[in-house]
């Protein structure tokens, strides 16, 4: 059933999107598995010591399967920012999407308390010019004390592994999950194996920006808390 969720266009949605790109986005995990993932992992960064009163953005929400996880932890004053009006599109939920490019957020300086992005700085296409931008953006909407939390692809042995797997043809045909990934890996390629060939200038980035609450690097994943001064 389509959505009822306000939408609102922060920017004009731009030819921006890939179609087979976001094709096998919805094909690598069913919504379902996908807030049982948001779910677990929220509460290992942290959220179960998060005010539920807290004003909560999630940029680069793509369906918006990550508020909906929010929401089922407890969390209500949601909004969602991507570039995708077909992906906001296939949120059900109350949270507040906006249409808009991350690097110019639509929100008042100082006006958010927590600012969540999982998997989607890798899609930046300069490193670091729009990195800074966004660091730059989610420092302005953020309180003083406010969190930034990132979950995004890294460069372990782990992640090795899962590349050389997800190219090889026999795993493509009996896994639909490596097949999906290997297409995602495949059209956003430029971007995705730049992010992971600069784990420096990322990490001295973040350390610019915020102190950091908490970094762990595992499984393929940075997974950061940072807090704004
Ligand atoms: C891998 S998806 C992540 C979606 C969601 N966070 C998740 O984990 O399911 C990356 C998303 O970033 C969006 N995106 C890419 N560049 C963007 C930008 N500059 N501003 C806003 N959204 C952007 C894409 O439309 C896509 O939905």
């Amino acid at each position: 059933m389509a959505s009822a969720a306000l939408i609102i266009r922060a920017c004009e949605p731009v030819v921006c999107c890939d179609t087979v790109w976001e094709q096998a986005y919805l094909r690598f995990e069913s919504p379902e598995a996908e807030r049982k993932k948001f779910r677990r992992r929220l509460q290992r960064l942290g959220a179960h010591s998060w005010l539920r009163e807290a004003r909560i953005v999630e940029i680069f929400c793509g369906r918006g399967n990550g508020l909906a996880a929010l929401a089922e932890l407890g969390f209500h004053a949601l909004e969602g920012v991507d570039l995708s009006l077909r992906l906001l599109s296939q949120y059900e939920g109350d949270a507040k999407l906006y249409v808009a490019d991350c690097r110019q957020l639509p929100f008042p300086d100082a006006s958010r308390d927590l600012v969540i992005v999982q998997g989607g700085l890798h899609h930046l296409p300069c490193i670091p010019g729009d990195l800074a931008a966004v660091l730059a953006e989610v420092r302005r909407v953020l309180v003083p004390g406010g969190r930034f939390v990132i979950v995004e692809p890294w460069l372990t042995p782990f992640l090795r592994a899962v590349h050389a797997l997800s190219r090889h043809p026999l795993v493509r045909r009996l896994s639909r999950k490596f097949a999906a990934l290997d297409t995602m890996i495949e059209r956003e390629q430029e971007t995705y194996f730049n992010w992971l060939s600069m784990p420096d200038v990322i990490l001295q980035a973040l350390s610019g920006n915020f102190a950091t609450e908490r970094r762990r690097i595992a499984w393929g994943k940075l997974e950061y808390v940072g807090i704004c001064d």
